[in-house]
């Protein structure tokens, strides 16, 4: 475990949580409440109850129960704030009293079961601690469980909840974290958007009010992100202590950071308690999903590389966890639904000439699909389309030297469908009202197991069958009637969840079954970015606006929680489809590197000129995958900020570096302007492509001016190597 231990001395009722850079201290108090003591830098394991006095400063005894630093708040005793667990029992109260009863401490990490979450590929990469507390009166146990990496600055949080008693429970509210953190001087920091602006930093300073970010869409979404940070007021992107959450989590969620009259602080994330209750029948247990909290003294940079880390390597799973990924060719804002066999060959020779590896095939390949008005559910190829059918189609790319690749969207129904003319009510909706379309579309209910059978056997028997090697597996609208026709009433608001519980089966199956296929998640672009996903498919579709100015700001806000090799970017036509707006083609690759690099155009329709760039392009891009995919991401200026963006990519080993500056329009007379570069030996030389050298601190003391040419939207790349 190196640096990382979990220190326990039961007699003294403390649990001290010591990551590579945190401590997590936890002490019982002479009731048996368990409190969190500090969440912040690491500290030796001292006598850590002294750290409860200060909770206390100034404070008249009849006050004391709401200055306590409860780390599992529940109602009742004179806790106002949002609860980490309310369960209504049958007396139709909802009080809690849960007292500790004992712990377990594990090397390694349990799975939590039918859920995605972060891992570890052998015991030694963690410690778990298990807090057993239990509600003698009502019989509910509740176990908290904590792991500690030895490798990565990420603390894994969930909770287990079992009705050990005689009566059934209703569950109202279970979150996977809530920490108080002590004092309230703190900014927030959420990531806001709506479609094709997606995960745009918002930072506001924190008050004494609850603030809410939260999705009761059935889907992470567009508009907020399952994260939420709070910062140190002085914090930036290099330095300061920042407290971050994330989680792995697919669905509605809510993330919360509450000031209370004391002056305190409480970070809290988990299943969207309006939009999700559960009955809890004596026997039974409730998994929440799982947190992932960072502390960093080393500003956003730090936690975001924290979290990078964990993601890429402890929640990304599988055979292209740390692949090389394919540059591929997406046929989407190429043709839409416009397409015939002969057309996507001609597109897939020139992609295959400029080496890319992949083509995609996207929308439009099944059913009488020529428009998006129908033919959800009915994944059966179109003959007319594609004569050949899928599979003559996959061996002529296959021909051609390309893996192929195919869009589905599982999760749906088309009204106009052989699927919902034989299953009306195989659709999540509310008995007798409406069921609201949107983009022409309803979704499945994938609560059901028979509905879960279908998509596994729909989507299984066209990858068997016909070569596919990648799946775009996309999902495009958000849940309105969120209700099953197969739950009782009392349980209707268990649908939600039960659909994400479904989906993360579907997922696990087939991704089981076909684990060389590469999986990449779409949500109308990025609705559903998180590390739910990411568990089950290594990439997902930022968003669906191409354009290269705007992507700058979509990636680099993404990049506050994800690495850049989960992020799919591409290179698209101009005027770009979503703005109008007309970028070089070099910049539009310069952008696009900065994730999964692919194409999404008509590479037939590209002058000459321009297919000698790609070429280019996809050259430079296969000599630096492992720095783009496995490196260091460090954001070092913000579209937000300025008119110029640029970061960097280091490699693991420190020896190779990629600096990319960008700017968005050309200033007169413009204003002088150099970057620091971060992270880098001061002492060793680093060597440019053309033979400059500067060393290290050289670049990070008095960083490097930026050559950008007199032209909007333009880009700097430099190659660094360290000699
Ligand atoms: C969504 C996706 C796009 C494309 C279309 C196809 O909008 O985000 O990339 O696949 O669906 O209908």
């Amino acid at each position: 475990m190196g640096c990382a231990v979990i220190y326990v001395d039961e007699k003294r009722g403390r649990f001290h949580l010591q990551g590579r850079g945190y401590s997590y201290c936890l002490q019982l108090d002479e009731e048996g409440r368990l409190l969190n003591l500090h969440w912040g830098g690491r500290i030796p394991d001292a006598d850590l109850s002294q750290l409860l006095s200060f909770y206390w400063e100034g404070a008249s005894f009849d006050l004391r129960y709401g200055r306590l630093p409860l780390e599992l708040p529940t109602p009742g005793a004179g806790y106002y704030g949002t609860g980490a667990l309310s369960a209504v029992n049958p007396n139709g109260d909802s009080i809690l009293c849960l007292q500790y009863k004992g712990y377990t401490l594990t090397a390694g990490k349990p799975a939590l079961p039918g859920l995605p979450a972060s891992y570890v590929e052998s015991p030694d990469e963690a410690q778990t601690l298990t807090l057993l507390l239990e509600d003698e009166l009502l019989g509910l146990r509740v176990r908290l469980m904590y792991t500690v990496f030895a490798n990565y600055d990420v603390l894994a949080r969930s909770m287990a909840v079992e009705n050990a008693g005689k009566a059934p429970l209703e569950l109202t509210c279970m979150l996977s974290a809530s920490v108080p953190l002590y004092g309230c001087d703190y900014d927030l920091l959420h990531l806001k958007g709506g479609w094709g602006r997606e995960r745009a930093p918002q930072r506001v300073p924190l008050n004494q009010a609850i603030s809410r970010v939260e999705s009761r869409r059935g889907a992470s979404g567009h508009e907020q992100n399952p994260f939420l940070a709070v910062l140190e007021k002085s914090a930036t992107e290099f330095q300061g202590r920042v407290w971050g959450q994330t989680l792995v989590y697919s669905g509605s969620f809510l993330a919360e950071a509450a000031v209370n009259n004391f002056g305190h602080t409480r970070l809290s994330i988990g299943l969207h308690p309006d939009m999700c209750h559960w009955r809890l029948a004596p026997g039974e247990s409730f998994q929440t999903p799982e947190a992932l909290l960072v502390y960093s003294d080393q500003g956003l940079n730090g936690m975001s590389q924290a979290f990078h880390a964990l993601i890429r390597q402890r929640v990304c799973r599988g055979y292209w966890r740390d692949r090389q990924r394919p540059v591929l060719i997406n046929n989407w804002e190429g043709t839409y639904f416009d397409f015939t066999e002969e057309k996507l060959l001609a597109i897939a020779e020139k992609a295959r000439d400029i080496g890319v590896e992949l083509f995609v095939l996207d929308d439009g390949w099944f059913g009488k699909r020529n428009t998006d008005t129908c033919s959800l559910g009915d994944w059966v190829v179109n003959l007319d389309k594609l004569p050949g059918g899928i599979r003559g189609l996959s061996e002529k790319m296959h021909g051609l030297g390309l893996l192929f690749g195919l869009w589905f969207e599982p999760e749906m129904v088309s009204p106009d469908s052989d699927l919902y003319r034989a299953h009306p009510d195989w659709c999540l909706h509310a008995k007798d009202r409406v069921r609201t379309q949107a983009r022409h579309q309803l979704i499945l209910d994938l609560s059901r197991q028979d509905v879960q059978d279908y998509v596994i056997q729909a989507v299984a028997s066209v990858l068997e069958r016909d070569g596919v090697d990648y799946v775009k597996w996309d999902m495009n609208r958000n849940m309105t009637e969120p209700f099953s026709a197969l739950l009782p009433a009392e349980g209707q608001l268990e649908t939600q969840h039960r659909y994400m519980l479904g989906l993360y089966r579907v997922l696990e199956t087939l991704t089981a079954r076909f684990p060389k296929v590469l999986f990449e998640s779409c949500s109308g672009g990025g609705g559903r970015f998180d590390c739910g996903l990411l568990y089950y498919m290594p990439q997902t579709w930022t968003s669906d606006d191409t354009d290269a100015n705007e992507r700058l700001q979509i990636q680099y806000g993404t990049s506050i929680v994800y690495p850049p090799a989960a992020m799919g970017a591409h290179v698209s036509a101009v005027p770009n489809h979503q703005t109008g707006r007309i970028a070089s083609f070099q910049m539009r690759g310069n952008v696009a590197l900065a994730g999964n690099f692919g194409f999404e155009l008509d590479l037939t329709a590209l002058p000459q000129q321009e297919l000698d760039q790609a070429k280019e392009q996809v050259l430079a891009i296969k000599s630096l995958r492992d720095t783009l995919q496995k490196g260091v991401f460090t954001r070092l200026e913000s579209p937000f900020e300025g008119n110029f963006a640029a970061w960097q990519f280091l490699s693991q080993d420190g020896a190779d570096l990629l600096f990319c500056a960008y700017q968005r329009l050309v200033q007169p007379n413009p204003l002088s302007h150099r970057i620091r570069l971060r992270g880098l030996e001061p002492e060793a030389c680093y060597r440019t492509e053309d033979g400059q050298s500067y060393s290290g601190g050289r670049l990070m003391e008095v960083g490097l001016p930026i050559p950008l040419p007199k032209e909007d939207f333009s880009s700097y790349i430099l190659r660094l190597h360290r000699s």
